[in-house]
């Protein structure tokens, strides 16, 4: 089990299960987001229980369902493979292998991970007029219409974040409807009003990173904005920016056409072979 079996370059970043299961075929609670421009989040998880890049992966290592190691059997394993030694050596002085190198490593790795001008970054700030249709032109003014579908008000493109994400928490109703929801952010926070929420994930390539939202719900773009058209899944708690609104069949597909123009060129990095290839389903 490596950080790619779940975060894997050909598949956005993420790994297009909904669950992500990890040793033993052991299936999490939650979806595995793209860590693409991860970089630029102040908190990490989809309920932000991770303060930094090197804080989020120790918790991987050691969580039973993921990697399921502990600290010091990470140490070993790494340090039993010789040709880690002198890559150590360059970047920390000496050979020693301890956890906080190796987090150190992942975490400066992982902030180059950052994609880059999509068609919508060519049209919006470098002022290529071209690189956005007409369709993904009026799907950009649906997606900031306040009236409607409003999506800017979370998924932020302002001075405040080029993200397309405002780096808070709301509750959108996703498995609200089941009798013990994942009740998100009030974990971390104890706060009953945090209930169902969960961190508003970018939608930087968001084409390339189904299924979608924390619990991988959805397959499609189309599925998402079904959703938010019937006004999410109504709870106590829901944001109140979330309400029904009405899209004709080709403002729908405007604005599927702009999610689709924030897909950005990436660095070419090769996955490391991995010594074997996750099972495709859980047995
Ligand atoms: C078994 C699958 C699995 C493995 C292996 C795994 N992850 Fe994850 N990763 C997840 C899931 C699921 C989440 C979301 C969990 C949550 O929010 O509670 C996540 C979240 C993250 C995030 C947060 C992204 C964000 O925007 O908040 C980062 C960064 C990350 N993982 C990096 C790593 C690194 C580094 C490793 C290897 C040390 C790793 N992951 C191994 C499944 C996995
Ligand atoms: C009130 C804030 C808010 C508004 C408004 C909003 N979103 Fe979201 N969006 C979120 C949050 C929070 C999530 C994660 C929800 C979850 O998984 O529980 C999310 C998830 C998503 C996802 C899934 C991304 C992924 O990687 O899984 C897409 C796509 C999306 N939203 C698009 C839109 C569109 C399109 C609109 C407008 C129609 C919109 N959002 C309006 C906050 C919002």
């Amino acid at each position: 089990m490596a950080c790619a079996s779940c975060h894997n370059p050909a598949l956005g970043w993420s790994n297009g299960l909904s669950l992500a299961f990890g040793v033993r075929g052991q299936t999490g609670i939650r979806s595995a987001p793209t860590i693409l421009n991860a970089a630029y989040a102040d908190t990490l998880f989809w309920d932000g229980r991770a303060g930094s890049l090197e804080e989020q992966a120790t918790g991987p290592l050691v969580n039973p369902v993921e990697m399921g190691n502990t600290l010091s059997g990470v140490v070993d394993a790494i340090s039993s493979i010789p040709a880690y030694g002198p890559f150590f050596e360059s970047a920390f002085g000496d050979r020693k292998v301890t956890v906080e190198r190796i987090v150190q490593a992942i975490a400066a790795f992982e902030r180059t991970l950052v994609s880059g001008a999509s068609p919508f970054d060519r049209y919006k700030y470098k002022g290529e007029r071209s690189a956005l249709t007409a369709s993904q032109i009026r799907g950009m003014e649906l997606f900031r219409e306040k009236e409607r579908a409003n999506c800017a008000k979370c998924h932020r493109f302002d001075d405040f974040s080029a993200d397309l994400t405002d780096f808070r928490f709301h509750n959108v109703g996703v498995g609200m409807d089941h009798p013990q929801p994942d009740i998100g952010r009030q974990a971390v926070t104890g706060n009953p009003e945090d209930r169902g929420a969960f961190r508003t994930p970018t939608l930087r390539n968001v084409a390339a990173t189904a299924p979608y939202m924390h619990d991988g719900r959805f397959a499609t773009l189309e599925q998402v904005v079904d959703f938010y058209i019937r006004g999410a899944t109504p709870n106590p708690n829901l944001d109140i920016n979330i309400q029904p609104f009405e899209l004709t069949d080709a403002e729908k597909a405007d604005l599927i056409a702009f999610l689709n123009a924030l897909t950005g060129d990436l660095h070419p990095i090769a996955a490391p072979e991995l010594p074997s290839d996750p099972p495709a389903t859980a047995p």
